[in-house]
């Protein structure tokens, strides 16, 4: 599978997480969850569609190894964070090795993403003008 195909996926899996867990503190007016809510949207739904977008616009990268590693952790991260945050908040302090776990996995996958954006050959892999894959 491409890594923006999973990250695109992934994605609105995190989104219908967010999205419903806003709705249902909109409806309780109960806020207790909003940093659990605030992380799965902006890690899970935002970040991988960017990473999605970005992968779209290399279509070599998107068909690696290292780029489906990368997304991969990242959904496994940020699910951790996210449920580790939920669970944290929402039921007690025993629940915080998840989110801090999933936070550090969640880092790991960044230093992946810096090293694919500053590898040599990154800069030269679109060209300019280049037809769009697809
Ligand atoms: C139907 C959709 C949504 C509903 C009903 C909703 C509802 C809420 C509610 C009730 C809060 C808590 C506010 C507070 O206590 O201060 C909140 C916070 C937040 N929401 Fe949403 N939300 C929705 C979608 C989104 C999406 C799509 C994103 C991001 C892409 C997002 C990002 C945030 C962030 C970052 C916060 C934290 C703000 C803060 O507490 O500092 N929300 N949302
Ligand atoms: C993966 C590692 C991350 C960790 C451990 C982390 C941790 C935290 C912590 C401790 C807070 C303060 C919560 C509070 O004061 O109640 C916070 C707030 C926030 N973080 Fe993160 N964060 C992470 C990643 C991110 C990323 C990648 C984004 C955006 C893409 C983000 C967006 C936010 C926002 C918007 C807030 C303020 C909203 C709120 O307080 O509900 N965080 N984060």
């Amino acid at each position: 599978m491409r890594a923006s195909t999973l990250a695109l996926r992934a994605a609105v899996i995190f989104a219908l997480c967010g999205v419903g867990l806003g709705i249902g503190m909109a409806m309780s007016k109960n806020h207790l969850l909003h940093n659990a809510h605030a992380h799965i949207n902006l890690v899970g739904w935002v970040s991988l569609f960017l990473f999605a977008l970005y992968y779209k616009t290399n279509p070599a990268l998107d068909a690696s190894r290292v780029a489906l590693v990368q997304v991969g952790s990242w959904i496994f991260g940020g699910a951790l964070l996210g449920l580790g945050v939920t669970l944290l908040y929402g039921v007690g302090p025993q629940y915080e090795p998840f989110a801090a776990i999933g936070s550090l996995i969640v880092f790991a996958s960044l230093l992946i993403f810096t090293y694919i954006i500053f590898r040599p050959q990154a800069s030269s892999s679109v060209r300019p003008g280049a037809a769009p894959a697809e």
